[in-house]
């Protein structure tokens, strides 16, 4: 399995990306660290600890970060994931406690003890992997690989008319990673990337129903004001799975059916918050990203339904 550090601001789509990958068998999760982002951090922390508890792994440690973006406030998505970040369905409280050290001292530590073997896969605004950075500009080195869901290569945003969530809400640490990336190193999949291959329709939503495992029944139930919000106001079929897909990509890159090079850097001003800025022009600086365009819906939603499916040893 692969070894894996994560970082999430556990909201709906993250709690089933922590599923997929602490219980889909692919995945081999050394270490959780958190950030503010849908919800404030101690609330996506504690929703963390409880998805791996949901996925029977409550020996994952969770490491909270950044409560904060680099130099903005918070403004999380509580208006689409719940006021819990998981469709206020009155989860239960975790059994256990979140860890010290602080998540940057993590992020920057597992990959010195474990040189080039392990894959950081982003699900939240990028501040503590910034914060990370400031710190060891070489980071992206030590990793195997880093997989972010993050922006949306065709700039249609699903917070601003051109910006993702996680890139919006800390758009400085999005541009330090940039700033810092390389495509051999550095993946993104955007937001556009769950909006055309990563939507669950109803009909999958009646699949993962009737599935009736715990995991399965956890996933549907805590997406609950995701697919209210995907109905009223984004006019797709369904609700995407944003996390999910990214993490599916880094689990088996082998879905990704459309990629390119680019080079990107974030736009700060206020217009244009969060915008990915992609100079395609012949001119351009050299790429600094992979970015994922397409991926193999049916290839995808079978690694999460054949996960979601597994019932966990009591
Ligand atoms: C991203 O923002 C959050 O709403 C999701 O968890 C995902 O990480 C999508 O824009
Ligand atoms: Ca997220």
């Amino acid at each position: 399995a692969l070894p894996l550090v994560i970082d999430t601001d556990t909201g709906s789509d993250d709690a089933v990306a922590l599923l997929l990958a602490a219980a889909g068998g692919l995945g081999d999760v050394r270490a959780v660290t958190t950030a503010a982002g849908n919800v404030p951090l101690a609330t996506g922390t504690r929703n963390a600890l409880i998805s791996l508890e949901t996925a029977g792994r409550a020996d994952i440690p969770v490491y909270p970060g950044c409560a904060r973006p680099l130099v903005r406030s918070l403004s999380s998505a509580q208006h689409v994931h719940g006021e819990d970040g998981m469709g206020d369905i009155g989860l239960p409280e975790p059994a256990r406690a979140p860890e010290p050290p602080h998540a940057v001292d993590v992020l920057l530590g597992l990959p010195r003890d474990h040189p080039g073997e392990l894959t950081l896969v982003t699900l939240a605004p990028l501040t503590n992997i910034a914060a990370a950075l400031t710190r060891d500009p070489l980071l992206f080195t030590r990793y195997r690989h880093v997989y972010c869901m993050a922006g949306a290569a065709d700039t249609r945003g699903n917070v601003s008319p051109t910006a993702e969530f996680n890139v919006w809400a800390d758009p400085e640490a999005a541009r330090i990673v940039t700033r810092a990336a390389t495509p051999d190193k550095v993946t993104w999949i955007g937001w556009d990337v769950s909006r055309k291959d990563a939507v669950m329709t109803p009909e999958d939503q009646r699949r993962l129903e009737r599935l009736g495992t715990p995991m399965a029944t956890f996933a549907h139930r805590v997406n609950r004001t995701v697919a209210d919000w995907a109905r009223d106001v984004t006019g797709l079929a369904g609700y995407d799975l944003p996390d999910p897909v990214a993490m599916a990509v880094a689990l088996r890159p082998e879905l990704i059916t459309e990629r390119e090079q680019a080079y990107v850097d974030i736009a700060v001003g206020d217009e244009t918050r969060g915008q990915m800025i992609i100079d395609r022009r012949r001119t351009a600086p050299a790429p600094n990203l992979t970015l994922v365009r397409r991926v193999d819906e049916v290839g995808f939603k079978g690694l999460l339904f054949d996960a979601l499916a597994r019932r966990i040893p009591a």
